[in-house]
């Protein structure tokens, strides 16, 4: 079973209450270390790309890698569109073969979040790709941090048919998380959950670990004012109900890590294949850590 509808995962992590690891990609090394460590783990798994990566990297090239080698992996995974902003975006996405994505549209006024998912939920269901939506925002997105209020998450949903939501609970995107608050709102998690029981994203999930960010600086990098999400609010937002949990400052900090280490360390080396093999293992631990952490090793049993 390898490449799937990101609602068979959605539902699977819903009804059984875990979460799945969705990780950010945009070049060979980072899927092949996602998809590598996902099926060594026999975890599903969301490889996604945001619009960014696509303007980097060529939508052809990064759902191209994918499609070529979905026949290579026993488990369970979904190609997504990480916080598509339009509906232009999600039109180049479904072409290409994703089987999820994500409408982001949570900067607009609410009733034009809702006009803009529905008409992305009328494109994607009757395909089968799944729709992931946004409330509210990251902290450092806007002006103002504006949290997903839980009664219109319910509201939300029931006008829109998306088949999972991001509610904002208190995170952020980048290396430094936690500014305005000590710990992710688990209470809005909850209630959130309790109100809709449906499949709930949490963005912003990296846990920043000090020994890439002291590695990096170690070996010539200047990462300062880094701060994550420790690993025991990871644990407790799954527990309150979170099924995806996005990560992609944490794969970009290893491999800049071990980039920064072999180049030091090899000054000689100018054979890419050298430098780069070291970073991929070194995403693909971190990729393990994540799995392990949301506890989704071996539950592509479960598909
Ligand atoms: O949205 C999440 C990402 O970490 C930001 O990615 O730089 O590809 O837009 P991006
Ligand atoms: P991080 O920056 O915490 O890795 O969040 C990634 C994310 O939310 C991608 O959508
Ligand atoms: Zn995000």
């Amino acid at each position: 079973m390898p490449l799937v509808s990101g609602r068979i995962i959605f539902d699977k992590a819903n009804e059984f209450g875990f979460a799945v690891g969705a990780f950010n990609f945009s070049n060979l090394e980072f899927l092949k270390a996602i998809l590598e460590a996902a099926e060594e783990e026999e975890a599903p798994v969301f490889v996604q790309t945001t619009e960014k990566a696509i303007r980097y990297a060529g939508i052809e090239y990064l759902s191209g890698m994918v499609h070529a080698v979905k026949d290579r992996y026993k488990i369970p995974f979904a190609l997504h569109l990480d916080h598509g902003k339009s509906i232009d975006t999600v039109l180049l996405a479904i072409r290409h073969g994703y089987t999820s994505v994500m409408i982001d549209a949570s900067d607009k006024p609410y009733e034009e979040n809702v006009k803009i998912t529905s008409e992305v939920v009328s494109l994607c269901a009757p395909l089968g790709i799944s729709v992931e939506a946004e409330l509210g925002n990251l902290e450092g997105e806007e002006a103002e941090t504006r949290l997903a209020d839980p009664e219109q998450a319910k509201d939300f949903l029931l006008r829109t048919g998306a088949d999972a939501l991001a509610p904002a609970v208190g995170t952020a995107h980048g290396i430094l998380k936690l500014r305005e608050r000590s710990e992710i709102d688990f209470e809005r998690i909850k209630r959130t959950k309790e109100l809709t029981n449906a499949p709930l994203v949490l963005h912003g999930a990296s846990g920043v670990y000090k020994e890439y960010v002291e590695g990096i600086n170690l070996y010539g990098g200047l990462v300062k004012e880094a701060k994550g999400i420790p690993d025991d609010q990871i644990k407790r937002a799954v527990e309150m109900g979170i099924n995806k949990v996005n990560t992609d400052t944490d794969l970009r900090l290893a491999f800049t890590y071990a980039l920064r280490k072999i180049l030091a360390e090899e000054k000689s080396t100018i054979d890419p294949r050298k430098i780069l093999k070291p970073a991929m293992e070194e995403v693909k631990e971190v990729v393990k850590r994540k799995i392990r952490l949301l506890r989704s090793s071996g539950k592509a049993s479960l598909f």
